[in-house]
């Protein structure tokens, strides 16, 4: 049995403590924009927030989420508002396949937090996650508006 509080809903789910977060958030609590990509925290695609930081889902166990707040893109947006992450993807028109645009825009979030004026330089040493699409001139873009917002 693991407790949980994800985008601010208290959860309680049966299954083995070392299930990485990824599973249990998708299979047993059924938010399903958190994707799954390789599995080997490699690609960023199953990005969270544990407390605010950004973190790679598919290799957290679930018993290590236990009393943080947890938060996914489905509960990133607030007060009837996109994040203002979010609104520069829209503005940017950024995705295309989209698959790999839950958990950029999550990192994006976090990495804002610690840097709320990132130069191209921080952009690039702080966002690792990997987009098939080759969306990173437009993620950069993005990012910066965010920034102003
Ligand atoms: S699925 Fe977690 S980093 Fe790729
Ligand atoms: S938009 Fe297709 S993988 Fe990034």
């Amino acid at each position: 049995m693991a407790r949980l509080t994800i985008n601010g809903k208290s959860y309680e789910v049966t299954v083995d403590p070392s299930t990485p977060l990824l599973w249990v958030i998708r299979e047993q609590v059924g938010l399903t924009g958190t994707k799954y990509g390789c599995g080997i925290a490699q690609c960023g695609a199953c990005t969270v927030h544990l407390d605010g930081a950004a973190v790679r889902s598919c290799v957290v166990p679930v018993s290590a989420a236990e009393g943080k707040q947890i938060t996914t893109i489905e509960g990133l947006a607030g007060g009837g508002a996109l994040h203002k992450v979010q609104q520069a993807w829209v503005d940017l028109d950024v995705p295309q396949c989209g698959y790999c645009q839950a958990g950029m825009i999550m990192a994006v979030a976090a990495l804002l937090k610690d840097k709320p004026k990132p130069t191209d330089a921080d952009i690039d040493a702080g966002l690792t996650n990997i987009c098939r699409c080759g969306t990173f001139q437009q993620v950069r873009e993005a990012v910066h508006m965010a920034a102003k917002a």
